[in-house]
């Protein structure tokens, strides 16, 4: 079977989840990683047994990688992947794609003008769960949508934002929760619904000691002339399962913790819809998650990669939930409804 090589640009907890999950993937190489600090990039490679570069442009110089996946804090996704692309190689970034939207799009130019693809990781849309909601909703099995809702009232320490400086900047990290947490779930909202036109939205740093929010609101239109709400936190303990609700004419279907744990819709027989053993993928409460959706994600964008396809999360479709966080910001900014569509 035709491999791909991958790198990982990024020695954090994420990039270890995804050197974990190529790991998993057949026509996947992990190659090697590298972050900034010479320490970390040696015992992350000798970790996972991959190489360790000493700089990005040796990483980049390597025939071996054909892709590299851009781990890094959140506004230097645009840029790294930038070179990567000038430097021929696939993308994969993860999200938010970056914290602006000029950036984002500088990124989907670059990829674009190189004939290279751009993929950016919203893992979430490949759980089972989103998948079958996904289905029915092409299949029309909801009937004309009216209203979807999605809360994320999650917890994170004090800690959790001194242990690593970047978080909650809004140089680098683009915000707070909304942007870094919540921005998941914003985009299955989205995505079920069939994008955003406009928001209004509210946002407060409520108990954290950071720059950014740790709370934010927003009343949604979307582009079918449906509403909904967004609750995005960081600052609810002890945290809760983040909660998606899509209402449809013929009924409505709601999503905890990634898994489906209600589905009353005219025709169909709820038992054969809702997930038996709803857990929970993590998130709520600790930032640690486990690879198996990222594995989804990659083996999908691998494919396409070799398919000459695009991905399910292309750039511009990862932009579409930065552009909702953002239009948040800037409502709450100004008063205003902002148009995100
Ligand atoms: N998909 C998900 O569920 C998920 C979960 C967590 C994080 N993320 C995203 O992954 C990215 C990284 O998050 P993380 O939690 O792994 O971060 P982290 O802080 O644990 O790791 C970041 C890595 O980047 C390196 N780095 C930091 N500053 C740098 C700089 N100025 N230049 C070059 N390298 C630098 C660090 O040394 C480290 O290797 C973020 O964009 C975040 O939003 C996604």
């Amino acid at each position: 079977m035709a491999t791909i090589g991958v790198a990982v640009a990024g020695c954090g907890m994420i990039g270890g989840v995804h050197v974990t999950a190529l790991k998993e993937i057949p026509n996947a190489r992990a190659v090697g990683a590298w972050s900034r600090s010479t320490e970390r990039t040696r015992q992350f490679a000798a970790q996972h047994r991959i190489r360790g570069y000493t700089s990005y442009q040796e990483l980049l110089a390597d025939r071996a990688v054909e892709a590299v996946i851009v781990a890094l804090p959140s506004g230097y996704h645009a840029e790294y992947g930038i070179r990567a692309a000038d430097a021929g190689k696939h993308v994969i970034v993860e999200k938010p794609i970056d914290v602006t939207e000029a950036r984002a799009r500088s990124l989907i130019e670059a990829c674009r003008k190189a004939g290279r693809h751009l993929s950016v990781v919203f893992q979430n849309r490949y759980a089972p769960a989103s998948q079958k909601v996904r289905k029915a909703l092409d299949a029309g099995v909801l009937g004309r949508l009216v209203l979807g809702d999605a809360y994320i009232k999650w917890w994170r320490s004090a800690q959790y934002y001194t242990s690593n400086p970047w978080r909650g900047t809004k140089a680098i990290d683009g915000g707070g929760a909304l942007i870094n947490q919540a921005i998941h779930t914003i985009d299955l909202l989205q995505w079920f619904m069939g994008g955003a036109k406009r928001v209004s939205g509210v946002v407060r740093t409520s108990t954290h000691a950071i720059e950014s929010e740790d709370l934010g609101i927003a009343t949604v239109e979307f582009l079918s002339g449906a509403v909904g709400v967004i609750e995005g936190t960081t600052a609810v303990q002890p945290g809760f399962k983040e909660r998606l609700e899509i209402h449809g004419q013929r009924g409505s279907v709601v999503l905890e913790g990634g898994f489906v744990t209600s589905w009353k819709v005219e025709g169909c027989a709820e038992g054969d819809y809702v997930d038996p053993q709803p857990g929970s993928v993590g998130g709520s409460a600790s930032p640690v998650i486990s690879h198996e959706r990222h594995r989804a994600q990659l083996a999908d964008i691998l494919a396409a990669i070799q398919a000459g396809t695009p991905s399910q999360v292309s750039g511009d479709e990862g932009l579409k939930a930065l552009r909702i966080v953002l239009g948040i910001y800037e409502s709450s900014a100004t008063g205003r409804w902002v148009d995100v569509g």
